[in-house]
C-alpha cells in the first residue's frame, strides 16, 4: 500500500528534484503539494508548484495549496542558489491557473480525511504546518508523522553562522511545530551537506525526450553554476531529496531521539536549532534526528528514483 504524503515545498531547484522522484515513486501516494515561501516568494512558490505539476503531468495529480508569506515577510532572499524564478531562470510558466485553497487549509483537509495516515514531508519553512496546527488544534495528534528538512546539530548554518535556511525563514513557526505533540523526524544540514551530486549525474538522467529528463536538464545546469559561483563547489547539495530518501529508505539512515527547540530571539542565533544533550536532559524528547547516512547507497537510490520517474 503506497504511503500517503503531502509535500510542503518552496521550489527551489532541490525541492523540484525531490518532486520529480516523489510524484512517480510507486511507494508514495502524493495526495497534495502545498507551496510555501522560502527560496522564493509565496506567489512564486505557488506558481512554480503549478508549473512543475503541469509539466511533469504525474499519473495521479495531487491537490495544490497556495502559499502566503509569513507575518512580517520572508527575512531572506534564497534566489542566490536557485535563480530569479527559483527554478534556475528557465521560465516555465503556468498554462492554466487554478483557483487554489490556502496551503494550511489543504493540509488540514487532507489530514482530517485520512487520520494517522498522512506523512507531511516539510521541505521549506514550517509556516504552513504551524498555521495548520493553529487552524485545527487537534491536527498534531492526527498527522501520521512530519519529516522535516531543516536545522543543524553541530554544523554551521547555511544562511547565518548558526541557522539553517528553512528554520531561519520562520523560526516562530518552527518552534510551534517542534513543540507540538506530533511525531517528527528532522534531517539536518549535518547529514544533507554530506551528499553532493556531481556533474556525472547528467550521464545517468533520463533523456530530454521525456518530460522529467527535459525538466532536470533545464534546472540542474543553473544549480551547478550557482553552487560554483556562490560556494566554490563543483557539486550541488540536494537537501530536500536526501530528506525524501530518509522517508523512503530509513535503513540507510541512523536516527537518534532528541529534545529539540528553536531560538526565536537571539541577535546572532535566531533560527538556530538547539538540542538538550545533557546527561539528564530537562527537555522532553520530541523528535528523531538523522545523525548519519549510507551516502553512496542514498546516491544510488536518488539516481534510481530519477530514472524510474521517466519510465
Ligand atoms: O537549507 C536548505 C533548505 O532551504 C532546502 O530545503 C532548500 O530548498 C531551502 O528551502
Ligand atoms: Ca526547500
Amino acid at each position: 500500500m503506497a504511503r500517503k504524503v503531502i509535500l510542503d515545498v518552496d521550489p527551489g531547484i532541490d525541492d523540484a528534484l525531490a518532486l520529480c522522484i516523489a510524484l512517480f515513486h510507486p511507494e508514495l501516494d502524493v495526495t497534495a503539494v502545498t507551496a510555501v515561501g522560502g527560496n522564493v516568494s509565496a506567489a512564486q512558490a505557488t506558481s512554480n508548484v503549478q508549473a512543475i505539476l503541469e509539466h511533469l503531468d504525474p499519473p495521479r495529480l495531487p491537490r495544490v495549496g497556495a502559499a502566503a508569506d509569513p507575518e512580517g515577510g520572508l527575512p531572506v532572499d534564497g534566489r542566490y542558489l536557485c535563480g530569479v524564478d527559483g527554478l534556475g531562470g528557465i521560465g516555465i510558466t503556468v498554462a492554466e491557473r487554478q483557483h487554489l485553497l490556502p496551503s494550511e487549509k489543504v493540509i488540514c483537509d487532507q489530514v482530517r480525511a485520512a487520520p494517522h495516515q498522512i506523512t507531511i514531508v516539510a521541505l521549506g519553512p514550517l509556516t504552513n504546518i504551524a498555521r495548520a496546527f493553529a487552524r485545527d488544534p487537534e491536527l498534531p495528534g492526527l498527522v501520521g508523522q512530519i519529516v522535516i528538512m531543516g536545522g543543524t546539530l553541530n554544523s554551521p548554518g547555511n544562511i547565518t553562522p548558526t541557522a539553517e535556511f528553512n528554520i531561519y525563514c520562520d523560526p516562530t513557526a518552527a518552534r510551534k511545530v517542534f513543540r507540538s505533540h506530533s511525531t517528527k523526524v528532522l534531517v539536518p544540514l549535518d547529514v544533507t551537506n554530506r551528499l553532493e551530486l556531481s556533474y556525472d549525474v547528467f550521464n545517468l538522467l533520463p533523456d530530454e525526450t521525456n518530460p522529467v529528463g527535459w525538466f532536470l536538464r533545464q534546472i540542474l545546469p543553473p544549480a551547478f553554476r550557482n553552487y560554483r559561483q556562490q560556494l566554490g563547489l563543483e557539486g550541488i547539495h540536494v537537501h530536500d531529496t536526501v530528506t525524501l530518501m530518509s522517508l523512503l529508505y530509513p535503513s540507510l539512515f541512523t536516527m537518534r531521539s532528541m529534545p529539540g527547540d528553536v531560538e526565536i530571539l537571539g541577535e546572532l542565533t535566531q533560527g538556530m536549532t538547539v538540542f538538550d544533550r545533557r546527561r539528564v536532559p530537562a527537555w522532553r524528547h520530541n523528535m528523531e534526528v538523522a545523525v548519519d547516512m549510507k551516502k553512496d547507497e542514498v546516491i544510488e537510490r536518488i539516481v534510481q528514483g530519477l530514472q524510474k520517474a521517466a519510465e
